[in-house]
């Protein structure tokens, strides 16, 4: 099940985060986006799996963080949670969705490409210790 995340939902996204990123967000952060309609986690049997934050930058969607528990890697909660951002971005009419990721970042770069994504650009040192490749997804309207 994709729902909003709320509070109590925290301590499990935190968790996901420290396993998935050198510099991870820390719960700080992901408490201001609480009940925020484009923070969502998916659920199965009470155990959290993955999240996705979708923020409105300018007028874009923009696909802040998205990560998956290891243990559930491959599974295809990743692209389960970013279908939920496509009908979010849809339902506020927006046309593309654009994110940026790590250079080095191989893998979150195959997943994006293998659901559709575009590379559009690269931002030279854009992270203290890497480059930046910009990606957007064409929504089709
Ligand atoms: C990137 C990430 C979110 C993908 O999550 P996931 O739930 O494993 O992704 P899915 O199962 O939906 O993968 C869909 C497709 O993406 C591609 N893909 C995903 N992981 C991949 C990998 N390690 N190597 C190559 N391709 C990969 C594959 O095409 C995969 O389809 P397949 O399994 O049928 O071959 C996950 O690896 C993760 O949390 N990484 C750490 C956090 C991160 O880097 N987030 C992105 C920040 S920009």
């Amino acid at each position: 099940m994709i729902r909003v995340a709320t509070g109590s939902d925290i301590p499990s996204i935190v968790e996901i985060e420290n396993l998935s990123f050198d510099v991870p967000w820390s719960s700080r952060v992901f408490r201001s986006y609480a009940d925020y309609p484009g923070f969502i986690v998916i659920e199965s049997d009470g155990v959290i799996l993955g999240y996705a934050v979708l923020v409105v930058i300018k007028r874009a969607a923009h696909l802040a963080s998205i990560a998956t528990h290891p243990k559930y890697r491959r599974m295809g909660v990743a692209t389960a949670l970013l279908e939920g951002c496509v009908i979010l971005a849809k339902e506020n009419s927006y046309s593309l969705i654009r994110l940026e990721v790590r250079e080095k970042n191989k893998t979150a770069q195959e997943f994006y490409l293998s659901n559709g994504f575009e590379v559009t650009g690269s931002i030279p040192n854009y992270y203290p210790d890497d480059n930046a490749i910009v990606m957007e997804l064409d929504l089709g309207r």
